[in-house]
């Protein structure tokens, strides 16, 4: 069905954990042929958010069955006053009345990461049919950073001939600060591992080792310094976490280029993650990846929230949908 064994073995991983995911775009035809994908083959409990009896129909018209689906009209809900308070009591020092509150509890997205907050749901995806901001900002206001010293990020997994790289941040921050950058390859380093790989991490430029000048070049030498100084860290140390910087995409990727530019290296040449100096950069750099290098694009997950919540690209298909349920459910293990 998906093209990659790395994201089928993320399916595979997901279906032992049996977590509960919610879609709050019942209304796509791509999210209900994902959630019956993720009840037909037990990667995840789905609860749709949207019209109960068109969402019943659609299933009866392809002959699939509702197991292990729940849907929820969240105008019908019996949760939808609790939800409300919750989120007038999170969110009213920052000047939201009860009014508004009662009318955003009835966003789709926003119910959904108030279930989440309500610990009815493990993590949540969508974006299907919203912008990333429509998408994230729920879960910023009310599910948090997990850390008061970072904020959140995003990272997309890309599998490009049959290898899969890490592309961070291509979706969240705009212009991250050297610190921001260097807590965006942290937080990077904890979501590879949480996904059972090494990271070996690119801090990307257009210079390397200082071949080029300029004001970008010196943010990310900064920012490689201070994310060597984290990783030197006691609550780091311990892990196999290999970064480098100031690198080019090519001396990042390349063994012989980076035999040339960077020979003493321990990231050159075998960098699994890739850390952008901008939003700019990263996304463009993914999108490039998806639409000329024929890569499988999941994501962006978003990374250092205290539950996951990650976002589709509008132009995604039910597989792709299904991928990154599966990723959710595993984060979910994780925070
Ligand atoms: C993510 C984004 C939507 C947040 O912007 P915003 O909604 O205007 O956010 P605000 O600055 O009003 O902040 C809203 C809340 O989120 C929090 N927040 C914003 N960015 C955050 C971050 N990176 N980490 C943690 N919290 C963050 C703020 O602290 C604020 O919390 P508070 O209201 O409790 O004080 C914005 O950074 C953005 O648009 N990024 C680019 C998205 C995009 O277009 N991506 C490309 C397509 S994939």
């Amino acid at each position: 069905m998906l093209k990659s064994q790395y994201i089928n073995d993320i399916i595979s991983k997901a279906k032992k954990l049996n977590k509960t995911i919610v879609l709050p775009e019942g209304e796509d035809e791509r999210v209900l042929k994902a959630a019956h994908i993720c009840s037909d083959e037990k990667i995840a409990k789905i609860i749709i958010l949207g019209d109960k009896k068109s969402i019943q129909d659609y299933f009866a018209k392809e002959g699939w069955s509702m197991d292990n689906i729940t849907v929820i009209q969240p105008e019908t809900s019996e949760h939808l006053g609790e939800y409300s308070d919750l989120l007038y009591n999170l969110r009213k020092e920052k000047g939201l009345s009860k009014e508004e509150a009662d009318k955003l509890a009835l966003n789709y997205n926003y119910f959904g990461t108030l279930m989440i907050k309500s610990g009815h749901a493990d993590g949540m995806v969508s974006g299907a049919n919203h912008s990333t901001a429509d998408t994230v900002r729920p879960a910023l206001q009310i599910i948090k950073s997990a850390r008061k010293d970072r904020g959140v990020s995003s990272l997309f997994i890309v599998v490009c001939n049959g290898k899969s790289y890490y592309l961070s941040d291509c979706a969240i921050n705009i212009n991250p600060s050297a610190k921001e950058l260097a807590d965006i390859a942290v937080e990077s380093a904890e979501t590879v591992m949480q996904l059972g790989d090494e990271p070996r991490i690119a801090m990307l430029s257009y210079s390397t080792y200082g071949s080029g000048k300029g004001e970008s070049v010196n943010k990310v030498k900064e920012a490689t310094d201070i994310a060597k100084a984290i990783l030197a860290s006691d609550e780091y140390k311990k892990f196999n976490i290999k970064l480098d910087g100031e690198l080019q995409a090519d001396a990042s990727l390349d063994k012989v280029v980076a035999k040339k530019k960077a020979p003493t290296s321990e990231v050159a040449g075998q960098a699994n993650t890739l850390i952008f100096p901008n939003i700019d950069a990263g996304n463009i750099g993914c999108k490039l990846l998806q639409r000329l290098g024929n890569a499988e694009l999941y994501g962006p997950m978003l990374q250092g929230l205290n539950a996951p919540v990650n976002d589709l690209s509008r132009g995604c298909f039910a597989e792709d949908i299904v991928g990154l349920i599966a990723l959710t459910a595993l984060q979910s293990t994780h925070q």
